[in-house]
């Protein structure tokens, strides 16, 4: 068994994701989180011989995991979401009828330790999606200040001992021993976390803060969204899956704002700006999907569509 085939991703909301993504079979729709392909694979199924599916991801092994789809209808891209009008554009595409976002990491990234994501391993603490560019989270650790630390650890984290943590770490690293594996990550947080929710380990909060900022994973999700109005064709269809309430958040709002008529109220006489998109669903996964799949327990779909307007 090679590496591909040891680590499988269980895709979450599969069927009610395809459902709401396909408008038409002849329509020409985005992946931007092609992971191991269970959702692209699921809408290549139904889509029409006129129909074209355009799969990213930012994760090199992700990209390598698609080479035995050699169906003419689908192509895969090394590339993020956040990018993703110009990865549109350079390949001649101005419009689309829709864009699927499954947000997060998936099971092979988690589960292989030297992916440094995850403290149930011990690994290299890498955490970067894309380990081809920009900053590790260990080299992050090794020159970030301690407010800049807390920061992270608190805002994307949600960490209330985020200070305690940030100045364990940099006390570490000024004695001359800087954290570089997931395990001393670990380490050093159990230690300064005094309590915890039953059941979370001490750790979950400080790794996911350092993910999300490692990737940039809120800007790239308001870049993506951003994008995707100006993409979608008129009713047009815009689905994302969320895995925290941070993303979330983010999604639930952004939909809210584009789906409001806005009148200028110190501009009374001044046209509206209509609305472009219409909120269409939010979905949660059902007991026996949670219960096959755990990961799917916090999952979160919103399902949009492009207006007619502006
Ligand atoms: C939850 S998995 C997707 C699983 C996929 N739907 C499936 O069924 O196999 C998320 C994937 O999105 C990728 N990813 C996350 N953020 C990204 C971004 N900003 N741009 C492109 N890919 C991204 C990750 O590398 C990962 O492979």
């Amino acid at each position: 068994m090679d590496r591909s085939d040891a680590w499988q991703h269980t895709t979450v909301l599969l069927a009610e994701a395809i459902d709401s993504l396909l408008t038409t079979p002849d329509g020409v729709y985005v992946d931007g989180t092609f992971g191991r392909g269970g959702h692209s694979r699921a809408l290549l199924a139904r889509l029409s011989s006129r129909g074209r599916l355009i799969a990213l991801d930012r994760d090199p092994q992700a990209v390598a995991a698609a080479a035995p789809i050699t169906d003419p209808r689908f192509s895969i891209h090394h590339s993020r979401f956040g990018a993703l009008a110009e990865t549109l554009e350079s390949l001649g595409v101005a419009r689309i009828d829709g864009l699927l976002l499954d947000l997060g990491v998936s099971s092979p990234q988690i589960d292989d330790a030297a992916r440094g994501f995850s403290f149930r391993f011990d690994g290299p603490l890498d955490m970067r999606m894309d380990p081809t560019r920009g900053e590790s989270a260990a080299e992050f650790l090794a020159r970030a200040d301690e407010r800049h630390i807390a920061e992270v650890i608190r805002d994307h984290g949600e960490e209330r001992f985020a200070v305690p943590i940030a100045k364990a770490l940099v006390a570490r690293r000024e004695g001359g021993n800087p954290v570089r594996t997931t395990r001393e990550l670990s380490e050093v947080v159990a230690r300064a976390v005094k309590t915890r929710e039953g059941g979370q380990d001490p750790a979950t909060r400080t790794f996911q803060g350092l993910r999300i900022h490692v990737n940039a994973e809120l800007e790239e999700l308001e870049q993506g969204l951003k994008a995707a109005l100006t993409l979608l064709k008129p009713a047009g269809r815009l689905v994302v899956i969320s895995f925290h309430s941070l993303e979330d958040r983010i999604v639930k709002s952004f939909i809210a704002r584009e789906s409001r008529t806005e009148v200028d109220r110190r501009a009374p006489f001044a046209p509206e700006r209509p609305h472009r998109l219409r909120a269409l669903a939010r979905v949660k996964p059902g007991a026996a999907e949670v219960q096959a799949n755990p990961r799917a327990r916090s999952a979160v779909m919103r399902v949009a569509e492009r207006t007619e307007l502006a």
